[in-house]
Formats: structure tokens, sequence, C-alpha cells
């Protein structure tokens, strides 16, 4: 049996791909990817099926959302085909924000509408599929910030609000202050990264029905790069159940591994390689069964279950 294909996010109709792009790691490369490049990009995640891409006004010191969209001007695609994610609320210290004296966060109603729309114009749309608050802000003002997300998408401006690195308590907050529902937390998780598993996070999300969005998926590469003995384990577990089911890479079970959880996680992946995102997308056919994923999480955890 395979995974869905998409994923509801609200009940008036947005929805993401199962497998999602990240866009964190754009401009990482050596040379910097022409606006072509980053055409030929969204096109083969398009064709592959990954059709949302997660985005951060933060995003290569603030610069990877006007590189996507320069991009996305060239693409021969639909906006409509796609669905755009952006984040506000973490700022950097940064020559790209000179004001910021220290990195802190801003969840004010002011600083989010300027970010939005910033992001919107950096992006050349006037919507955003999906909004997320990047990060818990200490001083958060639960009316003030509901009111500056509600505002959003009664403008249009944004279809869906959601938050990123949240407690299930810091969410609950401020979904008490909303009209409608937060669609999401994006929180961390791999097969390197388990707390989200016994930290109450995906247990909110199965309680409250939403699509939990996992950031870095392989541990942001380290899966394949650690020297770690825990990574070690992980690797080797990985390729014995490869080797049971037939999946030709290490990428594709980790990814099937995510998408075994009830929760429904949505995998945001950060490969800025076609071949990657290729491999990682063949885990849509496949479901892991009890005793494979277990085995990848007494590796992880380097003890069997209690
Ligand atoms: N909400 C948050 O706070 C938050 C935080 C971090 C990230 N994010 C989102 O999550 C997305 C994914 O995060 P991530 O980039 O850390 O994801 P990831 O998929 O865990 O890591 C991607 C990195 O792993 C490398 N990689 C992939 N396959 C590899 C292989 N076989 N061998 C060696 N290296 C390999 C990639 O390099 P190549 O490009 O060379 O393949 C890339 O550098 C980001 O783009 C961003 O949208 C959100």
């Amino acid at each position: 049996m395979s995974h869905d294909s998409r994923i509801a996010l609200t009940k008036d109709g947005v929805s993401l791909s199962r497998l999602v792009f990240g866009a964190w790691r754009l401009l990482d490369g050596g040379a910097r990817p022409d606006a072509d490049q980053v055409a030929r990009l969204i096109g083969s995640a398009v064709d592959l099926g990954l059709t949302s891409f997660d985005h951060a006004d933060i995003y290569g010191n603030y610069e990877v959302e006007a590189a996507f969209g320069a991009g996305l001007s060239r693409w021969k695609g639909k906006r409509e085909d796609i669905e755009l994610i952006s984040k506000c609320d973490i700022m950097l210290a940064s020559a790209n924000r000179p004001q910021n004296r220290l990195k802190h966060y801003d969840t004010s109603g002011a600083h989010i509408l300027a970010s939005v729309d910033r992001s919107l114009a950096n992006l050349h749309t006037d919507y955003l599929d999906l909004l997320l608050l990047h990060r818990p802000d200490p001083l958060m003002d639960a009316d003030e910030t509901a009111a500056a997300l509600a505002g959003l998408v009664k403008a249009g401006k944004a279809r869906a609000v959601g938050v990123s690195n949240f407690t299930p308590s810091q969410f609950d907050l401020l979904a008490s202050r909303l009209p409608f529902a937060l669609a999401t937390n994006q929180i961390e998780m791999s097969v390197l990264k388990t707390s989200a598993l016994t930290d109450g996070s995906l247990d909110h999300a199965q309680r409250l029905a939403y699509p939990p969005m996992i950031w870095s998926p392989l541990g942001g590469g380290s899966l394949f790069t650690g020297k770690e003995a825990r990574e070690a384990r992980v690797r080797a577990a990985l390729a014995a159940v490869a080797a049971e089911i037939g999946a030709g890479d290490l990428a594709t079970v980790a990814i099937a591994w995510l998408l075994r959880h009830p929760a429904r996680p949505v995998p945001v992946l950060g490969s800025m390689k076609p071949e990657r995102l290729v491999a990682m997308a063949k885990a849509l056919e496949i479901n892991l069964d009890r005793q494979q994923w277990f085995a990848v999480l007494e590796a992880s955890e380097g003890r069997p279950v209690a």
C-alpha cells in the first residue's frame, strides 16, 4: 500500500504534497544558482510530486526567498499548482538587518505583517498557502499575535497559519485566541532525533488531528556524514531494512520510517540534488512493518525498548 500523495491541512481545501521541498539550503552550494537553474530545480521537484515549497524570511541570510522568486518567475508552471510556505519571527543579527543588535524573536503584529509583505514581494506572489511562526517567542502576546495572523488570513495573504518548534502548551495558547485551527507544527525529527516520539509533540498532533511537518528529516545530512557510534548503528539498521525490502538507498528507508508514524508527519526534504529527491520520493511506496520500524528505533537509541 502506498501513502497518499497529498495531505489536507485545513477543512476548506488547503493541502500540501506528502513530501515538501525545503529551500533553506538553496544558496549553500558553491556558485549561487541563477534564475534558470532555480526554475529547473522547481520543475524537478514538481515533476516528482513535491509541489509544496518551505521557506522562511531568514533563509540564506534573508536572501533565499528572492532567489527562489526569481526562479519562480522563469518556471513555466502555474502558481495555483504549487504551495508556498514561509515563516517569520526569528530576527537575525545580520548585515542585511543592521537594526538587529542581537538574535532575538519578534511575534508582534507589526513585525509579522511587515515580514509577510516582504516574503510575498520576494516570492512574486500575493498569497502564502501557509505561514508559520518560526520559533516560540517568550514575549509572545497571544492576543496580539493571533489578531495579526487572523488578519492575514482574512486579507487573503495567508491561506492557513501554523507554528514551528512550539511545545504543545505554546501551540494551545496561540490556538485558544484564533478563530480557526492552527494547521501544523513544524518540528525536528529523524532516525537520529526521536524526541518528538516521547515529548508530547506527536501525541498532540494526533489528538488535534493536524499533520506535523518534519524538518531535518535526514539529520541535516549527518545520517550520511556523521562519525558517531549512533549514526553508524542507524546506517547499519537502515541498510538491513533496505536489503530486506529491496530499497536502493538509505534515505528512502529513513523517510519511510517517518511516514510510518500515524500522526502523518510531512517530511521537509533539504537536499538540492534532484537524484536524491527521487530516492526519497520512493519512500511514498513503502510501508515499513512494525519490526522494521522498531529495529531502526533500537539502533537510534542504542538499546531495545523496555
Ligand atoms: N522550522 C525550522 O526551525 C527548520 C529548521 C531547519 C530546517 N527547516 C526546513 O527543513 C528543511 C530540511 O532541513 P535540512 O536541510 O536540514 O534537511 P535534511 O534532509 O535532513 O538535510 C539535508 C542535507 O543533507 C544532505 N544530504 C542529503 N542526502 C545526502 C547523502 N546521501 N549524503 C550526504 N549528504 C546528504 C543534503 O545535501 P545535498 O543538497 O548535497 O543533497 C543537505 O545538505 C529545510 O530546507 C527547511 O525548509 C526548518
